[in-house]
């Protein structure tokens, strides 16, 4: 068969190292996640995966690690609510709703750019149940009024938050919290000084320069998105470096994470949090 070619955008092709980590770590003795999906994938794709920088174990442990804790929020969100709609917004070439398998009575839409959907279907099976795909920037205004607004959301977004300026995240969560009666918010995201340094580091021609020149967004006070709508509270939020578990790691995956820990601003670089909302009267 013929191995796929990618023409994508820079922030269209930071999929390519998500994906990647989650098929290296698919490799390991004792995967975090286990997606051997993303394996296949990565081995039908023409491409040098070298470029994607995504090369020590630990950048695959931690990007497994925080793919799993949304998987298990998710999860527990559409255990409490069998009937829901599930926005996975820049989903890129995640395989979450093949490793969650929902129930039939969950509707569930994968979201990201045309020309990252149009890759979808072509390299990913199509998941069982109540399932699209809609190709969107999720900045354009149009967009959500796809999915219809009868029921609780969760809208998971991993790897996203960072390609947005602020004003644009905030108008995006504005949108969805203000189109569906109640849901959480699950997603991902790069403390205020990474984005800075990163910037930084990319401007004096560090590696993936083109990627870090699009970080915009960081957050350090989760409590700041509070004041984004009325309805919207912050629940709670976990360290990439603090998940659990991570004794099972391989043993290079481990230093590197308690490294990454130690560093001047490692600890405190990346998190996944979750917040809830619902209308108010
Ligand atoms: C780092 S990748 C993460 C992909 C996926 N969530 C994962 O974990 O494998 C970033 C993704 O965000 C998508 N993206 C960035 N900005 C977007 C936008 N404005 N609208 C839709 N997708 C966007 C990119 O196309 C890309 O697929």
């Amino acid at each position: 068969m013929d191995r796929v070619k990618i023409d994508l955008t820079p922030v269209q092709g930071t999929m390519l190292a998500t994906l990647y980590a989650r098929a290296l770590d698919s490799r390991t003795p004792h995967p975090i996640l286990g997606d051997r999906t993303a394996e296949e994938v990565v081995d039908r794709i023409d491409y040098d995966w070298r470029r994607t920088g995504t090369r020590a174990p630990w950048d695959a442990a931690m990007l497994a690690l925080r793919a799993r804790q949304l998987d298990r929020w998710t999860g527990e969100f559409l255990s409490a609510h069998p009937r829901a709609t599930v926005l996975h917004l820049a989903c890129g070439l995640d395989t979450r709703v093949h490793r969650l398998a929902p129930e039939p009575s969950v509707r569930w839409l994968d979201v990201d750019y045309p020309e990252v959907v149009d890759l979808r279907r072509r390299l990913l099976p199509p998941p069982a149940g109540d399932y699209r795909m809609l190709g969107a920037s999720v900045t354009d205004e149009d967009w959500l009024e796809q999915a219809p607004a009868d029921r609780p959301v969760v809208a998971i977004f991993e790897g996203l938050t960072m390609y947005l300026h602020e004003e644009q995240l905030r108008q995006l969560i504005q949108r969805i919290c203000g189109r569906f009666p109640s849901g959480q918010l699950l997603f991902d995201c790069f403390s205020k000084r990474l984005v800075r340094w990163s910037r930084a580091w990319g401007r004096m021609g560090g590696s993936l320069r083109e990627v870090t020149q699009s970080w915009h967004w960081g957050l350090d006070d989760p409590r700041e998105l509070e004041g984004w709508h009325a309805g919207l509270s912050y629940v709670d939020d976990l360290y990439v470096v603090d998940q659990p578990d991570l004794d099972r790691l391989p043993t290079a995956a481990r230093l590197g994470l308690w490294l990454t820990a130690r560093v001047p601003g490692g600890h405190d670089s990346g998190r996944v949090l979750r917040y809830r909302f619902q209308t108010l009267p």
